[in-house]
């Protein structure tokens, strides 16, 4: 592939060095950047062969195939409508848009123009979840009945980030479109989602936008998946996931404890992991960011999708779904009550409802639970289909 990189900032660096850090075919050939210092310093650090500080000319430049945007959230429509213009594949970092409204318009002219679009969530891409979601796909978990994601740190690490309308919201867009995507694929992204609580709070920051989050979305089958991000976490970036079914549970710490622990006075310190508070004492550094975030496996698929002619797993369509569950916790936020998620667009399952709790026992009863006693005993508990009496059976 040959990409055009649109941003030569945090998230465009950490692409950058996932799409060309080992050996591979896929170059970016072209860099736009706001700044000609920027983009000449991105151009030589990645060998691009052409930069920039002319959005479409990187676009539309022909030594290029797809184009990567790694711009602050208010600049996604502007660098999607180009692509449209220029039809050029076109892959974009997370959230899709500020709004689903946003979100919809870019999803709506990608499909008009009929050129390949990707969503870069990275976080569903990454080798602990492929393995989870795999797992909950065999139908290790059974039925799945409840999905949570935390992802909270210290704040952003831009000026852009801390503005509402540049950003279009606080820690609920920036970090929680991760973790809804990451409960949708758990719960199923065929299962629509239909409702959200949620509280947020400035608690810490001195912004207009929340700081501090936690929502619950329910799911058209009953499944809930939940939600808790923050800026405000002090000790690093807290990245886990856990999953629950009727037959098993899954349990993923993506980064502060992923098994390599340090200690150090801080004698000869360096960076240690994405957004760690300290370089000194005991420390949780990552083995490989590009590739425990996700970012390797995500490029992968995009660019594999690109040449087959195939959509990748995540798409703009990923993306507003996404941007309606968080307009709808938004909104939920200032109610206080739950509130529908709108989605003019769905492409899932409808008409839903959550399965049976009754487990059949026998004919005049249900089973509730099973259970073996530490004095040796196998104890069954029961439920009478008639009379509705619980009882117990020990074996
Ligand atoms: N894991 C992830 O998927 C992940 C992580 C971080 C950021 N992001 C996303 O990536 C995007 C960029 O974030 P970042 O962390 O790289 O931010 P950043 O501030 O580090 O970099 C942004 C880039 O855009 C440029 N830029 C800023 N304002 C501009 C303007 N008005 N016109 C043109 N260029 C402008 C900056 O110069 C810089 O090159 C955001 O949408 C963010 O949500 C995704």
């Amino acid at each position: 592939m040959r990409i055009a990189m649109l941003g030569s900032g945090f998230i465009g660096r950490f692409y950058a060095e996932s799409i060309q850090g080992q050996r591979t075919r896929d170059r970016i050939t072209s860099i736009y950047s706001r700044r000609e210092e920027s983009a000449k310093k991105f151009a030589s650090d990645y060998g691009c062969l052409h930069w920039t500080t002319d959005m479409e000319e990187a676009i539309a430049h022909p030594d290029v195939d797809v184009v990567c945007i790694s711009l602050p959230n208010n600049l996604h429509e502007t660098a999607v409508l180009l692509c449209c213009k220029h039809k050029k594949a076109v892959i974009t970092t997370k959230p899709l848009g500020r709004n689903a409204s946003e979100a919809k318009r870019m999803l709506e002219a990608v499909e008009t123009a009929d050129i390949f679009n990707g969503y870069l969530e990275d976080l569903v891409y990454t080798p602990k979840f492929l393995k989870a979601l795999e797992s909950v796909k065999n139908g290790a978990l059974g039925r799945i009945l409840w999905s949570k994601s935390r992802e909270t740190h210290p704040g952003p690490h831009s000026d852009w980030f801390w503005d509402l309308e540049q950003a279009g919201g606080g820690c609920i867009l920036d970090l929680g479109c991760h973790c809804v995507e990451i409960g949708r694929n758990f719960i199923g992204k065929d299962i629509k989602p239909v409702e959200v609580m949620c509280w947020a709070d400035t608690q810490v920051k001195p912004i207009e936008a929340e700081d501090h989050a936690i929502g619950l979305v329910k799911y058209e089958n009953g499944a809930i998946g939940q939600f808790e991000v923050s800026w405000t976490f002090r000790g690093g970036l807290d990245l886990r996931d856990e999953v629950m079914g009727t037959e098993g549970t899954i349990w993923i710490n993506n980064f502060l404890r992923t098994g390599f622990e340090m200690f150090t006075t801080g004698k000869g310190a360096d960076y240690v992991a994405e957004k760690a508070e300290s370089n000194s004492g005991w420390l949780f550094p990552v083995g490989d960011e590009l590739n425990d975030l996700g970012y390797n496996h995500m490029f992968t698929d995009m660019f594999n999708a690109i040449e087959k002619g195939i959509s990748p797993k995540e798409t703009f369509y990923d993306g507003y779904v996404v941007n309606a569950v968080l307009d709808a916790s938004y909104k939920s936020a200032k109610t206080k009550l739950w509130e529908p998620v709108k989605l003019d667009i769905w492409r899932g399952q409808t008409g839903l409802s959550k399965p049976s709790n009754l487990v059949e026992f026998d004919a005049d009863h249900y089973l509730i639970k099973e259970e073996m006693t530490h004095y040796g005993a196998k104890k069954l508990i029961l439920k009478n289909k008639k009379s509705g009496l619980i009882s117990e059976r020990i074996l």
